[in-house]
């Protein structure tokens, strides 16, 4: 088995090591195009082997896409970061253009391969993925839905004193700061509503926090985060490679689901082998249903703007 992570910037090398830590694949593939850096954050990794307890290994290459041959799961993490102050929308222009060309390298030397998209704004990079390699739309992921969970989960945690795992929380909609949409609705602390445990403000202060999770930790360390990010991108992968059939919100292929078409959005799937296997319905209340349809239109605004790259 093979997984290739493309990008061995602090999201992808984090994702790496997150996959060799768990023991994904005898053979983790980072790719980069800087001469000799995704090799040194290999051999790095590689050099925690015995201190970490695993026994696959990590190939830094550059630039070099024979090297991920025959990979079972590609990640995409390529382009620019986040700055403070910076929407992941303004990346676009940019990222477009690396991540088709991603697309289109690593999908010559491994055609049968599930494609992660995490590379930012994550929901347009998904659907360009989508165009652009021509793929069944279930072998196309993108990952932002399970990193912005997490982050609900731990600012529920935070408020409610009480251990993240035992809370469920979805987060729906896009990867955006005002596109997400944390279903606190649903949310549940060991199966009673949280809304049972705190007041409607601090559950709100707690949907607020959740929503700019990814620009308060930019503002922090100067750049976009990595930890949460890459064991994210890890935890989806473990899911498709060793056929979990996991749920977990992920940003798939709409085509009248949720209400919506031809656009890539954040629903909760089950995902195994073939990537994702099927949507399921949560049952939005018109509240609900209504911001997602809000969240579909900026979304698709955003892709509009593909046909000018
Ligand atoms: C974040 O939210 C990297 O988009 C990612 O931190």
């Amino acid at each position: 088995m093979k997984i290739t992570v493309v990008g061995a910037g602090n999201v992808g090398a984090s994702c790496a090591e997150s996959m060799v830590r768990m023991n994904l694949a005898e053979e983790i593939v980072l790719l980069d195009i800087k001469k000799g850096f995704a090799e040194g954050k290999a051999m790095d990794m590689n050099q925690c082997a015995t201190l970490h307890g695993f026994d696959g290994k990590v190939t830094g290459v550059t630039s070099d896409y024979a090297a991920t041959a025959g990979s079972s799961v590609i990640v995409i993490t390529s382009g620019i970061p986040r700055k403070p102050g910076m929407t992941r929308e303004e990346l676009i222009g940019t990222n477009a253009g690396i991540v088709k060309s991603v697309v289109k390298s690593a999908l010559e030397y491994s055609p049968e391969a599930v494609f992660v998209v995490i590379s930012n704004p994550m929901d347009t990079m998904t659907y360009l993925a989508a165009k652009e390699s021509g793929l069944p739309v279930n072998r196309i992921i993108g990952m932002g839905g399970i990193l912005d969970s997490s982050r609900f989960k731990y600012y529920l945690s935070q408020a409610m004193s009480c251990p993240p795992s035992d809370l469920q929380a979805v987060v729906i909609g896009g990867h955006g700061d005002t596109t997400m949409i944390p279903l606190t609705r649903l949310a549940s602390y060991q199966s009673s509503p949280v809304s049972e445990h705190m007041s409607a403000s601090d559950l709100e202060a707690v949907k607020a926090s959740t929503m700019v999770g990814g620009a308060t930790l930019t503002g922090l360390i100067g750049t976009s985060a990595w930890y949460a990010p890459g064991a994210a991108g890890a935890a989806l992968t473990a899911s498709i490679v060793r056929d979990q059939k996991k749920i977990f919100p992920c940003c798939v292929y709409l085509d009248g689901e949720y209400g919506q078409k031809d656009i890539c959005l954040g629903v909760p799937v089950v995902i195994g082998a073939n990537g994702w296997e099927h949507i399921v319905d949560y049952q939005l209340d018109d509240q609900e249903q209504a911001a997602f349809n809000a969240s579909a239109d900026k979304v698709r605004a955003m892709n509009a703007v593909l046909a000018d790259f």
